[in-house]
Order: structure tokens, then sequence, then C-alpha cells
């Protein structure tokens, strides 16, 4: 089985290609990867194999220059003989930034650059499977607390907080314009956090939004909400298993599903100790994060219920020196606030029948064995690129 993979630089998209290596069934993996030459689309794609020093075999693992916005892409994939005998496609690469002032980019790289695939993928004679890695959050913000199902989405009149979860929804439509039912598999992981393994995950993906509360301390969430947390190498588990499965459905969560969801008072409280020089953590409404941007303002209404947790901030007074880095923080945190309130528990039910995996661990375990690098993450650098 010869294997073409987008996305390998990134979070999922490394750990699927580890994964992927390691199995005998696969002949060869090439790999879409970004670069200004050969030298760093190679140095990229070593950096991959060597975060976690996983082998890394050149014979099996081949690198494609590309990027998925270049005009040229489709032609130049097409032209790649290497590629005629491509089995499976597997797209994991995305604009995943919820920031508004990348609405353009997200749009061009979501919907443009999987046309481009597709418009390749539809020529490969011996296409099997193209796995379209989705996210569950494409539901919409218009479901709150409780179990969402894999046939409610893709839905057009679903209602979006960021344009990143809309293209991706818009997205899954777009597959069945190029490939026929038969051959489209979409799996949607639910959010990905962290990885279970006693090691520093490869990227800080929303880890960096947990750093920003443990920072903070008072947290704009509601502390009992119910938040659907996958670990990444578990999604990865799950993306491959899903490939060789004997599959009873075409779309998937990858989710921690009722069994292990957990709460934004669990996951604090699991490590909430090993910071004891701050203050506890206290949850307030998520309305309070504009009293939250306007204290960052020094515009901060006397009236305003913010006042009253006059602890909190005189230790941000004390830990925030330059007021702006804060208002950068709270920008960045609020989508994610967002998604959380909105309390969405993703079933898993199709995953844990067609796979042998069992439910996820909870992240307020795994969790704990992350506590030493969550102070390492640069929340400031993460606000603006998360
Ligand atoms: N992380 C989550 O919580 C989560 C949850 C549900 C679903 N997902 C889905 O999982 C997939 C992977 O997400 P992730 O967290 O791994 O994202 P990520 O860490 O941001 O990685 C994105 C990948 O896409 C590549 N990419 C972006 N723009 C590109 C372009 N113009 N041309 C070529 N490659 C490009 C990136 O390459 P560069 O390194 O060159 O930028 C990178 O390899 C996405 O489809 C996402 O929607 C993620």
């Amino acid at each position: 089985m010869n294997i073409f993979l987008t996305g390998v630089t990134g979070f999922l998209g490394g750990e699927i290609l580890i994964n992927l290596s390691k199995r005998n069934e696969i002949d060869k993996i090439y790999c879409l990867i970004r670069a200004k030459d050969e030298e760093e689309m190679t140095l990229r794609l070593h950096k991959i194999f060597a975060i976690h020093n996983d082998y890394f075999n050149d014979k099996k693992v081949i690198p494609v220059f590309g990027n998925l916005t270049d005009p040229f892409l489709t032609k130049n994939l097409i032209e790649n003989k290497n590629l005629n005998n491509i089995n499976v496609v597997i797209h994991s690469a995305a604009n995943t930034s919820f920031s508004p002032i990348y609405n353009e980019l997200v749009e061009k790289v979501n919907i443009t650059g999987l046309k481009n695939i597709l418009q390749w993928t539809k020529t490969l004679k011996q296409l099997q499977t193209f796995i379209y890695i989705g996210t569950a959050t494409i539901c919409g913000e218009g479901i709150c607390n409780r179990i969402v199902y894999e046939d409610e989405s893709p839905d057009l009149n679903s209602k979006h907080f960021v344009k990143y979860t809309y293209t991706k929804m818009l997205g899954e439509f777009l597959l069945r314009d190029y490939l026929p039912d038969e051959k489209i598999l979409v799996l949607r992981p639910s959010i990905i956090m962290g990885d279970t393994r006693p090691w520093v995950p490869r990227s800080y993906v929303i880890l960096w939004a947990l750093a920003t509360a443990n920072l903070m301390r008072l947290v704009p969430v509601d502390a009992d909400v119910k938040m659907d947390i996958v670990p990444v190498d578990y999604t990865a588990n799950a993306i491959t298993e899903l490939l060789f499965a004997k599959r009873n459905y075409s779309t998937y969560h990858i989710s921690a599903g009722t069994k292990s969801s957990t709460t934004p008072l669990e996951i604090t409280s699991a490590f909430e100790a090993a910071f004891n020089d701050r203050p506890p953590f206290k949850f307030v409404d998520i309305g309070m994060i504009s009293q939250m941007k306007n204290w960052a303002k020094g515009r901060l209404n006397p009236q305003s219920q913010l006042n009253k947790y006059t602890d909190y901030l005189e230790y941000w007074d004390k830990i925030f020196e330059d007021k702006s880095g804060i208002r950068i923080l709270f920008a960045g945190l609020e989508p994610y606030m967002k998604f959380i309130n909105l309390g969405q528990i993703f079933d898993n039910s199709r995953l844990l029948q067609d796979t042998t995996l069992g439910n996820s661990e909870s992240s307020a375990e795994y969790i704990k064995r992350s506590i030493t690098y969550l102070e390492n993450i640069d929340v400031f650098e993460g606000a603006i690129d998360p």
C-alpha cells in the first residue's frame, strides 16, 4: 500500500506519519512538505522523527515538495510519476488558526488547498480511500451541553465562532464533488491536547490555552462544563486502526465520548497543587472576559463585577508588567473559552465498535504527566500563533 500524507510537520500529522512508518503493510509514504528548498524540506522531515527518536527509513518515507495554496500544486503532483500508484491519501494539513486576522489564509488553505489536492486525487487510478481529517467541532455553536452524533454534520445552516470550523465543515461537502462516496473516509477528532506518553508532545496546541489559564488563575469558563479532549497518540492510533479496519461507517468521531470527557475543574484540580505559588483557580462567567479586556486597557468600569476579584487583579498587576501582553492573551483565549463553554461531547460508539482501542484515558489523568513542561510554554507566543 502506498500513502500520500499531508500535514506531517503538524501536531497530528507528525504522529500519524510515525505510526504509519511502523506498519509493514505500507510500502511508501509520500509526505507533502512546504519549504524554501529541498534542503529545508529534508530537514523538516528528519525533525519529525528526531523529536522522539523514532526510526527514519528514507526508502519508505519520501518527501514531496509542495504548498497547498500553490496554483501549480495539482499539476506538479500529476506530473510526479512516483505518485501514480498511490492507494490512500490522508489529508491532515489545514490552517487551524482561530484568529480572525488569518481568516483569508484559513479559507485559502482549507478550501482552495483541499480543492488542489482533490483535483489531483481524482486522477489516481489506484485510489482506494481518501481520508479527510476533519473536526468534530464542525457541528457549530448551536449545540450545547449534549452528546453530538456523527450524522448531525455537516450542516450548511450551522453557525460558527471561527472561520476554521466553518471551512472544515465546507470541506466535507467539497469531498463529494470530487470523489465517489465509497472512497471517502471522514475522521473527526474532537479537541486534541497533549500526549499520554511521559514526554513533551510534538506541539503545545491547546496546551497553550491550559498554560494561560494556569497563569491567570481567574478563568472565564464554566467549571463543570463537559470537555471532550483526546490525546494525540490515541488520535493517531485511531486513524491508523481505522485505515485498516473493517469499517461499518464512512464518518467517525475520534473523541473521548461520555466515559472519558472531563471538566475544567477536574483538569485544573489535577495539577493545581504543583504550582502552589499562584492564587487558587477560580472560575467566573464567560461574559467576564470583556471586563478582563477592559481591565487590560485600563478602562474597567468601577461598577464592574471584576472589581470584586481584587486578589487576582493585584496578582495580574504583578505578573504582567506590560498590559498589552495580557490583552493579547485574553483575545487569544476567548475563542477557546467559548468552545469549551458549549459543553459538547462527541459520541464515540462507532469508533469503539470498529476498532480495538477502547475509551481514551481522561485528559484529567494524563495531564498530570504534563505538569513539568506546562510552565515552559511561552503563552504570549501561543496567543499570537497557537
Ligand atoms: N489540534 C486539534 O485539536 C484538532 C482537533 C480536531 C481536528 N483537527 C484536525 O487535524 C488536522 C491536523 O491538525 P494539527 O493540530 O496537526 O494542526 P497543525 O499542528 O497546525 O498542523 C497543520 C499542518 O498543516 C500544514 N499546512 C498548513 N498550511 C499549509 C500549506 N499552505 N501547504 C502545505 N501544508 C500546510 C502545516 O505545515 P507547516 O508546518 O509548513 O505550517 C502542518 O503540517 C487538521 O486538519 C485539523 O483540522 C485538529
